[in-house]
């Protein structure tokens, strides 16, 4: 069984199987035992007949799907549900499910009674390349995205990517913006791979999707382990996220995650080759591959003020200037505040008139 090592304030390892029997094994070997398991309805409804693996469980709780759900009732009424199934601190959590399962019972498990015992089992794209490692979690509150949450690392991460199969065509894609993320910003190889493998990719050729996984986790913990609680380079992350949580925000949360990312990115790599920081050859490559994937790179009733207002809403709750990721050339990339506020509202005013690019 592949495996990563992630070492943070607390070390932990990502195992990687496609056989589910292992996961019986860890759940042994880790002494894990009076599980709460906190999935989806989708989860559940697609593979309730595999959950004997999880032997004993003190309690199941089947969260509504959506990121609509992620907030503090859901949080609430899972603490009331664990404390009436006398759930206590020998109580392990277990998530099965994509970010927002991960989110909120990553959220439950380092909260209830200080802590509980964490393990994550990512089911799709966004969760196994992204989500599962690094241990942010949380929920929404009062309109502001993940602005609750702690830092709370699990035991271990289980990836089984025979999950990405069933996961619709829209998360897949959304899985996908954030891979190629890692690939633009950090490792220019791993974006050769993802350009050549394009064909493959598209078909979810398993291998391929393994091999993507573990590269994009690899990246994440290699970052992680550098800087846990994301004051320094773990914010080379948010490449596309500056622009692209603007961008979900002013459409009310109806654009997914990796598709605003997506766009985020492109418009970010544009406002670095104005910089003249990033080539236009590259650029043209990142287009490419978004297009290629068919992933949307404009929207319809877009406004640039309301993208503005959410970045300075941002700001406002990073106390700070807004912070842009500029690629410099593929597999690598600067963390800036030195953008004014005018030359983004310029590129964004371009980019609502669908006249970037
Ligand atoms: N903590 C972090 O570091 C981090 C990083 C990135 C994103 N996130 C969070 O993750 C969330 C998004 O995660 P997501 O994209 O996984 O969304 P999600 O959890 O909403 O899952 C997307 C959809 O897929 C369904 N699903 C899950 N697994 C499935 C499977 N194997 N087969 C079929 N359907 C399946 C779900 O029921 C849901 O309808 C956001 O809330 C975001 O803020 C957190
Ligand atoms: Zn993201």
């Amino acid at each position: 069984m592949e495996e990563i090592n992630v070492h943070t304030s607390k070390n932990y390892k990502i195992f990687f199987s496609n056989v589910r029997d292992k996961l019986q094994n860890l759940i042994d070997e880790y002494g894990i035992k009076d599980i709460y398991l906190i999935t989806d309805k989708n989860i559940y409804n697609l593979y309730a007949n595999e959950f004997s693996y999880f032997k004993g469980i003190k309690g199941l709780y089947i969260i509504n799907p959506g990121e609509e759900n992620k907030n503090k009732d859901t949080v609430f009424d899972i603490y009331n549900d664990m404390l009436s199934k006398d759930c206590n601190r020998k109580t392990s959590i277990v998530s099965l499910g994509g970010g927002v399962v991960g989110d909120i019972a990553g959220f439950v498990a380092s909260t209830f009674m200080r802590g509980l015992k964490f393990i994550n089992i990512p089911t799709t794209l966004m969760a196994q390349c992204d989500s599962s490692v690094g241990g942010k979690n949380g929920f929404d509150f009062n309109g502001y995205k993940n602005i609750i949450g702690t830092f709370y690392q699990p035991e271990f991460v289980f990836v089984d990517t025979n999950f990405i199969h069933t996961i619709s065509c829209q998360d897949y894609k959304n899985g996908l913006a954030e891979i190629i993320k890692y690939g633009f910003i950090y490792d220019d190889t791993f974006f050769d791979y993802i350009d050549a493998n394009k064909e493959q990719i598209k078909k979810r050729n398993e291998d391929v999707i393994s091999t993507m996984v573990y590269k994009s986790l690899k990246i994440k913990s290699d970052i992680v382990c550098m800087d846990e609680h994301d004051n320094g380079i773990r914010q080379i992350l948010n490449f596309g996220h500056t622009i692209g949580h603007g961008i979900e925000s002013a459409s009310n949360f109806s654009i997914k995650h990796g598709e605003a990312v997506a766009a985020g990115m492109l418009i970010e790599s544009y406002l670095s080759l104005k910089c003249s920081l990033l080539s236009a050859h590259e650029f043209k490559r990142l287009l490419d591959i978004i297009n290629y994937f068919e992933m949307p790179t404009y929207f319809d009733d877009m406004n640039e003020k309301s993208i503005m207002k959410s970045m300075l809403k941002d700001k406002k709750r990073n106390d700070s200037k807004i912070n842009f990721i500029l690629p410099e050339r593929i597999g690598s990339a600067i963390i800036t505040d030195k953008l004014s506020q005018n030359t983004v509202e310029d590129i964004l005013i371009k980019w609502v008139g669908k006249k970037l690019w």
